[in-house]
């Protein structure tokens, strides 16, 4: 008897506590576009998960397509297109949720010219800008380019800085004191990514670095990874953190 005493306690403490659902009403990184980028593949796929999305109490989607110039040549103009057909389905349905769309940016020369050409490019709320980079090692233009949007009068939003192999605890903080906000992926703390990425995203958490959460969704498993998160002590203390999701 003694001995299951010290087991109860260890499981008493460690028992998550499920996230209200409600506290995270605007997910800012998906990509529910069908056709546009390696996401959803059709716009059924994207209303089942939309549905999934109300159901955790989310009533705003801004959605991300990849723009790439090497692989995914979108632009404004394509993304608006598809994005007013998803609505027209969208309230056919009669689902209550306000999907928007913006763009996710791979940190390319393109990218960089449009920046500094001002050109016009798809931005969330008051002038947020999703970019990523690729995932092995630092860009050599990755300061200048913060440096570049910023005098522009952008705020650039590293998308899951936790998934970069380049990316430390040192060099996320000293991004974020030449004025980059962080977006860490739910779906990295639950593993989806593996183990790296799950841990700087905890890391990341506990000095509270994180601006914003997104789902990053891609598909279905990705929005069933994100009803599980619910119960993840980690992304519970993301929610306690002062994210800017909501305001946008
Ligand atoms: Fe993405």
């Amino acid at each position: 008897m003694e001995k299951n005493i010290p087991i109860l306690v260890i499981s008493f403490f460690k028992k998550p506590v499920a996230a209200p659902r409600d506290i995270l009403l605007t997910d800012m990184h998906s990509h529910l576009l069908s056709g546009l980028d390696d996401g959803v593949k059709s716009h059924e796929e994207a209303i089942e998960i939309i549905k999934i999305f109300h159901e955790l109490g989310y009533r705003k989607l801004i959605t991300t397509p990849h723009i790439m110039s090497d692989y995914y040549r979108n632009d404004p103009a394509i993304i608006k297109q598809a994005l007013d057909e998803l609505n027209t389905i969208i309230s056919k349905t009669g689902i209550d949720m306000n999907v928007q769309a913006a763009a996710e940016y791979y940190l390319d020369e393109d990218f960089i010219k449009k920046i500094t050409n001002d050109e016009p490019v798809l931005t969330i709320g008051d002038k947020y800008l999703l970019f990523e980079t690729n995932f092995f090692t630092e860009p050599y233009q990755l300061n200048e380019f913060v440096f570049t949007a910023i005098t522009k009068g952008y705020k650039p939003i590293l998308a899951h800085p936790e998934r970069y192999q380049y990316m430390t605890l040192e060099k996320a903080e000293e991004l974020r004191n030449r004025g980059v906000y962080l977006q860490i992926n739910i779906p990295s703390l639950l593993g989806v990514y593996g183990k790296p990425p799950m841990k700087l995203a905890m890391k990341l958490i506990e000095q509270g670095w994180i601006d914003f959460v997104g789902s990053d969704c891609h598909n279905q498993n990705h929005i069933h990874t994100l009803e599980e998160a619910y119960k993840n002590n980690y992304f519970v203390k993301a929610l306690e953190l002062p994210l800017l999701n909501n305001s946008l």
